[in-house]
């Protein structure tokens, strides 16, 4: 994976990683829940700064959709704490990674890089899912709950396989559960 930031990283820094979608209700809180779990499993927490947000001001401040929250409880994840942010071009500093739900997400964040200084750490998150599809994880908003199902498997499969390519990349050594 390329990366801005040196793969080996001192025992304080943290691995910086920023989910987006366009609301940060649905996709991008989901995505920061699901990879917070599993870099807790690997006894990572202390290695990671994790975050999420969206490339609309619509929701700035709410609570994660229902719905979203709904699914994610069921398969033993809280969303409860989510409060929406949206996506800024300060946050290209901040962040090592930045992967982006789709190729909306990945034009508007893009636009945000006036100096084209950091394409580099922005990708699809679904670059990183064994069963890439479209390579983009699908909007649920519009649709009815079968699209949230859809989403959470998409996006539980590729946190999982994106921590191992990060273990990897920053030579990290994960340890027994938290
Ligand atoms: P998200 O889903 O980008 O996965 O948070 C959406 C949330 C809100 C809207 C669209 C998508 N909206 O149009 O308000």
């Amino acid at each position: 994976m390329k990366s801005s930031a040196s793969p080996r990283m001192t025992q304080d820094q943290k691995v910086r990683l920023m989910f987006v979608c366009l609301g940060n209700i649905c996709r991008s809180p989901l995505a920061e829940a699901a990879f917070r779990a599993e870099v807790r499993k690997a006894g990572l927490s202390d290695a990671f700064e994790i975050a999420s947000s969206g490339t609309g001001e619509w929701h700035v401040g709410k609570q994660a959709d229902q719905r979203m929250r709904e699914t994610a409880h069921r398969y033993g994840m809280s969303l409860d704490d989510h409060r929406a942010q949206q996506f800024n071009a300060g946050h290209f500093a901040d962040f090592d990674h930045i992967f982006v739900m789709d190729k909306n997400n990945l034009h508007d964040v893009l636009f945000l890089d006036r100096k084209e200084q950091h394409a580099n750490k922005v990708r699809l998150f679904r670059e990183f899912d064994p069963e890439p599809d479209d390579y983009q994880v699908p909007d649920p908003y519009f649709g009815g709950r079968q699209g949230f199902e859809i989403v959470f498997s998409i996006v539980q499969r590729t946190a999982t396989e994106l921590l191992d390519r990060l273990i990897k990349e920053y030579d990290l050594k994960p340890a027994a559960e938290e």
